[in-house]
């Protein structure tokens, strides 16, 4: 693992958006696998800037997103498509038809989970994914106690997540109580990593999976298997290093 600690802001997200500018730009046919949450908000901002100043195009990109909530229609201003589409997608040129976001309202959640995996078999592997983390080291929503060998698969979220999330939300009530995550067995087999961590709630948690014992019982901590990673942290996520 390649572990940096920036400055300040500006610093952490053009690291990051020059990291994934420079893998655009070198292989425009690039497949990226993007994640929502707050962290990488700054990064899409940033790649919309670098798109508008004539940097880098997406025309020829296609993304997989790592999870959506279940039964949020797609429309709904929390759903991971809607944020999506907000913050980076019609903001610059990519395909939407190349742009893959798990459909967290389909009939059946079996099968779509499992024709996103068949996707991701055939047009694999991920050349970059991007991941931040959640507070008890989910990645995703492979939430802590994660099956290893997991594809796509619906997870119940724990009430931890569903606290963090709640503030997207007018009332915990209305989190969703489910999601569909790419499983790490996924996320493992892209060829990089990109794993944002900020803020001083995330240090502990920074240390542990960068650190500590690689166990399930800390999903984020199995990416120290994987023989490209790059993580960023801020100073607050940074402070025990
Ligand atoms: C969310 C997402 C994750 C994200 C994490 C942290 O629930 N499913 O992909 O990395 O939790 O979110 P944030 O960046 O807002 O702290």
């Amino acid at each position: 693992m390649n572990i940096y600690t920036l400055q300040n802001e500006e610093a952490f997200v053009q690291t990051a958006a020059g990291l994934i500018t420079g893998l655009v730009t070198s292989r425009p046919r690039a497949k990226l696998g993007l994640a929502t949450g707050s962290t990488p908000v700054g990064l899409y901002a940033k790649l919309i800037q670098m798109h508008n100043n004539g940097l880098v195009s997406f025309a020829g990109v296609t993304t997989y997103n790592l999870d959506e909530y279940v039964g949020l229609p797609e429309n709904h201003s929390e759903s991971y498509r809607t944020f999506m589409n907000e913050k980076l997608f019609n903001h610059v040129d990519i395909n939407m038809e190349r742009t893959f976001v798990p459909n967290g309202n389909a009939a059946d959640l079996e099968e779509e989970c499992r024709s996103y995996d068949r996707m991701l078999d055939e047009n694999g592997p991920v050349d970059l994914q991007l991941l931040g983390i959640g507070h008890n080291g989910h990645i995703g929503f492979n939430e802590p106690g994660t099956d290893l060998s997991g594809g796509t698969h619906v997870v119940p979220l724990q009430e931890e997540t569903r606290l963090a999330n709640a503030r997207f939300f007018d009332s915990l009530d209305e989190v969703p109580t489910h999601a569909i995550t790419m499983g790490v067995a996924s996320i493992m087999k892209s060829r990089q990593i990109l794993l944002l961590i900020r803020g001083e709630d995330k240090a502990e948690i920074a240390h542990r999976a960068l650190t500590g014992p690689i166990t399930t019982q800390c999903p984020a901590s199995l990416l120290q298997c994987h023989p490209n990673v790059v993580v960023l942290l801020d100073e607050g996520a940074g402070r025990y290093f």
